[in-house]
């Protein structure tokens, strides 16, 4: 089973790509995890979204060939950051080829603050409703404060989130092979 996992966070001491680090070192055996990083992709345009930009071609073929779908973000103002909104926009276009169609994902957050960025999940769940995805439920990782938690190398030290990363994959693995079973 082939997840692809994305980032909405460029900073390169991201405690959002910490939690994707941590994810790749989790993964259940009978899965693989590849991670697609968002730098470089340009801002939306309508009007190219027929002939998009090389970079944006690779992403929408990397989430076609995907089973599942992993995202770790950041928020930002209570909400997801441009460069995650950004991707996914891009994604979804032209109507008619939101290449999210009927894919399961998983979402993970970290932040500074109190909440581990609660509000940016319930945002990006939101627009899971549009572009009609099956969003793991539970459980909710959300790294609250989470600079006491990843050390100077970007590894995440914190125990607690680490089981909850292994289960939450555990959860998209077996939700993605239920909902390929035939009725
Ligand atoms: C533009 C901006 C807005 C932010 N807004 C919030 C916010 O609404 N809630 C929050 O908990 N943290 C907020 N933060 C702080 C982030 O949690 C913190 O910068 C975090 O380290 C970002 O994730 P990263 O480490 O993966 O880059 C904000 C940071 C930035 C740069």
């Amino acid at each position: 089973m082939k997840i692809l996992g994305f980032v909405g966070s460029l900073r390169k001491g991201s405690y959002n790509k910490a939690l994707m680090r941590a994810a790749l070192e989790l993964t259940p055996e009978d899965a693989a995890l590849e991670v697609f990083d968002l730098e470089g992709i340009p801002p939306f345009n309508q009007d190219l979204e027929n002939q998009p930009p090389q970079m944006v071609k690779e992403f929408k073929a990397k989430i076609k060939q995907a089973d599942a779908l992993l995202i770790a973000t950041p928020e930002y103002n209570y909400s997801i950051p441009g460069v995650l909104k950004n991707a996914i926009d891009w994604a979804s276009r032209p109507y008619g080829d939101n290449v999210f169609e009927g894919k399961p994902v998983a979402i993970m957050s970290a932040s500074v603050g109190r909440l581990g960025g609660a509000r940016a999940q319930y945002h990006l769940r939101q627009s899971f409703i549009f572009l009609n995805m099956y969003p793991i439920n539970h459980p909710e990782v959300m790294l609250p404060s989470a600079q006491q938690y990843v050390d100077a190398n970007g590894n995440l030290t914190n125990e607690e989130t680490r089981r909850l990363i292994r289960q939450l994959l555990e959860e998209l693995v077996r939700w993605t092979k239920k909902l390929r079973e035939k009725p």
